[in-house]
């Protein structure tokens, strides 16, 4: 039976990545893309030579051009530059729009029925050039940042609390910046909610360690940032979409109307299905995280007019 083809563009570290943890799945036919000779042929090569230790016989295909990419189901897009230390996410913003708009292009003519999934930042920036560039129904164009977000809030109060990471269940709403919006309500342990485990000032260290996730790790690596949590983030997706699994997770997806947000693409909980996007759902907020998820939609804002005028 054939398989559904996977296309990943970008064969860096988090294409790399998740093109690896795709071929592992044991599902997918993989297509890695990117500009560079050789490159994403090598690490293809060098993934299905895997295959046989890790018991896998994914095909994974690397690749300069797009034609392999005809008829993929779904695509991770993750080209672009990423940050240096001292950097924000937005200061990308001309350089990587320019750079998705060419791949969108390229993919959305050889697979019309495809889904998007973003990964390139400044991500709900992103996932709005896809959108606009590529013509495709919203519910087909989604960004991958509140599923990265929540798994690192999850994985800071597993530590705290001395609990499996797994345990953790969190919603990280909003932009994928220093405005996300982690909802304390439905953070929860074993069903507790974590309000009750962990004191207020801890709580507010943890939201703030979250918040500031991506750039922790940027400062670290100084030559480029997180890709072992992004790519198994936009897997995560992907699987939730191409099984049909109806998972309701943190995803940037375009709101129209839903939390008073119109138009923009903003991270909220979407229901991921074999169409992609199926529904988005409404938690009650509080006041706080009402008025913080206004905020940092009016942020995403800033950032689509930006892109209006670059495009
Ligand atoms: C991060 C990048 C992927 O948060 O935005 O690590």
């Amino acid at each position: 039976m054939a398989r559904l083809k996977v296309t990943v563009v970008g064969a860096g570290n988090v294409g790399g990545t998740a093109a690896q943890r795709l071929a592992e799945k044991n599902a997918y036919d993989v297509v890695l893309v990117d500009i560079a000779p050789g490159m994403p042929q090598g690490k293809a090569l060098d993934m299905t030579q895997a295959g046989p230790v890790c018991g896998f016989d994914s095909r994974v295909i690397g690749t300069n051009s797009y034609d392999e990419t005809a008829g993929s189901a779904v695509a991770i897009i993750t080209s672009g530059i990423p940050r240096k230390p001292g950097m924000s996410r937005d200061e990308l913003l001309a350089t990587n729009a320019k750079i998705v708009t060419g791949v969108v292009r390229e993919l959305v003519k050889r697979s019309p029925e495809i889904i998007l999934v973003l990964v390139t930042n400044p991500l709900d920036a992103m996932t709005y050039v896809a959108h606009k560039v590529s013509g495709l129904p919203k519910q087909r164009v989604l960004g991958m940042a509140g599923v990265l977000d929540s798994a690192r809030f999850r994985s800071f109060i597993a530590e705290a609390l001395n609990v499996p990471a797994t345990d953790v269940q969190a919603m990280v709403l909003g932009g994928h910046g220093d405005t996300m919006v982690p909802l304390l309500k439905h953070t929860t342990v074993k069903g507790r909610s974590i309000t009750e485990l962990l004191p207020k000032d801890k709580l507010t260290a943890l939201v703030k360690r979250t918040q500031d996730g991506g750039a922790e790790i940027v400062n670290l690596l100084k030559t480029g940032s997180a890709f072992y949590a992004p790519s198994a983030a936009a897997v995560d997706m992907v699987e939730a979409i191409l099984k049909d699994q109806k998972r309701v997770l943190p995803c940037a997806v375009k709101c129209d109307g839903e939390y008073g947000i119109d138009g923009l693409f903003v991270g909220v909980p979407a229901k991921l299905g074999r169409n992609g996007v199926e529904g988005i759902e409404q938690y009650e907020l509080s006041p706080d995280e009402k008025t913080a998820l206004a905020a940092s939609a009016q942020a995403v804002k800033e950032l689509c007019a930006a892109v209006d005028r670059l495009l």
